[in-house]
């Protein structure tokens, strides 16, 4: 690779290497926020680690007070071994519960009765179903930050705090109150239902085991000892106290809310200051019945006293204040019995234990099975064929099994095992030793291919109309195609042989097919079912790689140089390419007229494979910010020219490369054509 002269191997005046450290804090900051919250880079990684890199070295040798507000705090540091114990400055206490609008008044009263007050004001709040978490602020800057634990100690996760987009490492000036030198902000980690959603649904692409709710994800995602991950996962964060404030005193919660909104925190905008208990009951009956439409899981809502002098009066009885309260909605939850427990192969093989149940009601919906992930999860919850069980559904989020109700237990239940051998193929069923998931070895097993080629059809992949999961059995089982190539190869006569398959549909399904001959050349790589590649690394992988051809030829080194591939990802890309079945199917592709479309050039890869000599100055920028743009588009800058040069660029004053080009029949281009080419206007300075 050819080492890039950035800025920071040159000497500069403190005054200019401070402001490039503004400059590229802000860039960075613009570009994690692309990559990470909107999924759509700007840049290539290369560049982004040439800044990135360029940033700590400047910082190493420039160090100022806003280091730890800076984007090289958030990328996520070397894995940890575990996490280290945090004492909590002042300690995190619970909440009690109350079941609906009786136990709320009961607790206004008791409120009422020990602050001697005929009427109490209330802040109420949505309750969360995420993590709680403590940071600590030291003038302003965010220090360090711990997970609840028992609410004396907690872990240590500040590298993975950080990684949180929304939490800010630096507050905000300007507020009506000065930032105080020390201080113990509170809240929830989360994951919002959407992105939860879409996480789950790239762990089992990638054969891994889905999280059972959000809740669960955000745990594991915030606990995770390698903050890379966590830097990938989608979390989100809402303050909703303090604890040793410091100098900061209040007088009131609200108060206290509206400030740590001033000073930059992410507030839920549903808090709202209550005149009264009355109100706090609409308040609580209101919001559960918005519950489903909010875009994260609330599991209730928090009630607390809001004058800080009354909270003080009222104090803390084991471990919970006696001024809030937690008010929990109904659980949507429903106790039902599991009839079997039958097992599915999916696309990598992976055998899932699906609980067959007598059809409930939970919520609203109509639930009779339920997914048991895998023969951990039945043998830590004891769950047996014949068991009475209680169900729930977080969300919008596959129902789970919470428990079995061991009172019901009669003896006869049946335990479950995984199979020995496939279901469906009879093959061998293997268990790696680093893996939850039983997987069935035969490559060609029924179950594996058919959901093979369900998913090639999918939407998201090949997106192939009318060709659902069962018309996808179908053909199969007919033994009219064996694997997706075969699709190509379909007649109307042959489909006409199948069961109510009518002329139309059959039709229908051929245009469909012959539609999808120019695939987009990611949606054609997610298609393969590659083990590891989703959506978003097939995208990454054909804008790096621009045809099949050139990702099927790319070793080791090449595809882990790409961010976000590691070595697993590609050992998996890299096998499956060298499978022969698999380079049997490709060909078949090809000789069906199958030719995927390049992507358009990206600004990832616009310049990849071209040479560039430049000769000459340019008005806009200067030779290293012109060699680093075009290496960030993938092409190469020489310092002089060969028979291999793709263009020279030549500026005002060019030298002797101009005529040697020319002799060459190399194209040449000027200072506007290039920056056309870069995708940059021109900016003449001044
Ligand atoms: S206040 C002393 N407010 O509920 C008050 N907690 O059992 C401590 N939670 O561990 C918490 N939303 O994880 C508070 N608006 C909210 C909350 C909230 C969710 C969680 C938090 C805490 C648990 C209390």
């Amino acid at each position: 690779m050819v080492d890039l002269e950035d800025s920071s191997s040159k000497i500069m005046d403190k005054e200019t290497a401070h402001r490039r450290i503004f400059e590229l804090r802000k860039t960075i900051e613009y570009h994690n926020a692309r990559y990470y919250q909107q999924d759509a880079p700007e840049i290539s990684d290369a560049e982004y680690d040439r800044l990135m890199k360029e940033l700590q070295n400047l910082e190493a040798l420039y160090p100022d007070d806003e280091l730890a507000s800076s984007p090289t705090q958030r990328v996520g540091a070397a894995p940890l071994s575990k996490f280290a114990p945090f004492a909590h400055p002042q300690p995190m206490l619970s909440l009690a519960n109350a079941f609906g609008a009786d136990e709320i008044k009961d607790f206004d009263s008791r409120v009422r009765r020990l602050a001697k007050s005929e009427r109490v004001d209330y802040v109420a709040e949505p309750k969360l179903d995420g993590l709680a978490v403590n940071l600590i602020y030291e003038n302003g800057r965010f220090r360090r930050g711990a997970t609840r634990g028992d609410g004396a100690v907690g872990e240590d996760v500040t590298q993975n705090l950080k990684t949180i987009a929304s939490l800010p490492l630096k507050m905000k000036t300007g507020a009506f109150r000065p930032i105080p030198e020390f201080i113990e902000v509170r809240g929830e980690v989360y994951m919002e239902k959407e992105p939860f959603e879409k996480l789950n649904r790239r762990r089992v692409e990638e054969g891994d085991a889905p999280f059972a709710n959000p809740r669960n994800a955000a745990a594991g995602s915030l606990r995770q000892l390698d903050s890379k991950i966590t830097a990938r996962r989608p979390l989100n964060i809402f303050l909703y106290g303090v604890g040793s404030a410091g100098d900061a005193a209040f007088a009131s919660h609200w108060e206290i809310l509206e400030t740590l909104a001033a000073w930059g925190f992410p507030v839920n905008p549903l808090i709202r200051p209550m005149p009264d208990i009355n109100a706090c009951i609409e308040y609580y009956e209101q919001t559960g019945s918005i519950r489903s439409s909010l875009p994260y899981d609330i599991d209730g809502v928090v009630l607390k006293v809001n004058r800080l002098e009354i909270q003080n009066l009222l104090g803390s009885v084991s471990r919970s204040p006696r001024w809030a309260l937690a008010c929990k909605f109904p659980a949507q939850q429903a106790a039902t019995v599991i009839q079997d427990i039958i097992v599915q192969v999916g696309r990598t093989g992976t055998l899932t234990p699906v609980a067959v149940m007598e059809p409930v009601n939970v919520g609203g919906v109509l639930v009779s099975r339920a997914t048991l992930h895998n023969e951990d999860e039945i043998l830590k919850k004891d769950i047996r064929i014949g068991d009475a069980v209680l169900i729930q559904r977080a969300g919008d989020v596959i129902p789970e099994v919470v428990g079995v109700i061991l009172s019901k237990r009669t003896g006869r239940e049946k335990e479950f095992r995984m199979p020995r051998a496939c279901p469906e193929c009879g093959s061998e069923v293997v268990r790696q030793a680093d893996e939850a998931a039983h997987r069935c070895v035969n490559l060609s097993c029924p179950a594996q291919l058919k959901e093979h080629i369900r998913h090639f059809a999918s939407r998201g992949a090949m997106d192939i109309e009318g060709l659902g999961e069962k018309l996808s059995a179908q053909l199969f089982d007919a033994k009219m195609i064996a694997d997706p190539a075969d699709l190509y190869f379909l007649t109307k006569e042959k489909l006409l042989g199948l069961d109510r398959q009518a002329e139309k549909s059959a039709e229908n399904l051929l245009e469909a097919v012959e539609r999808s001959k120019t695939p987009a050349l990611d949606k054609f790589i997610f298609a393969l079912g590659i083990r590891h590649v989703g959506e978003r690394t097939a995208k990454l992988l054909a804008g790096h790689f621009g045809s099949l051809e050139a990702l099927m030829s790319a070793g080791c080194e090449e595809l882990t140089a790409i961010r976000e591939i590691g070595p697993e990802i590609a050992q998996s890309i890299l096998e499956f390419f060298a499978e022969p079945k698999n380079r049997i199917v490709l060909e078949k592709f090809q000789r069906a007229g199958l030719s995927p479309r390049t992507p358009a050039p990206t600004a990832q890869a616009s310049l990849q494979g071209k040479s560039f000599v430049f000769t000459g100055s340019m008005e806009s920028m200067g030779r290293n910010k012109a060699k680093a743009a075009v290496e960030s588009l993938g092409g190469i800058v020489h310092s002089s020219v060969t028979g291999k040069t793709s263009y020279v660029v030549a500026g005002s004053d060019p030298g002797s490369k101009l005529e040697k080009a020319r002799k060459q029949s190399i194209p040449v281009i000027g200072e506007e054509e290039f920056l056309t080419m870069i995708g940059r206007q021109i900016h003449r300075q001044a």
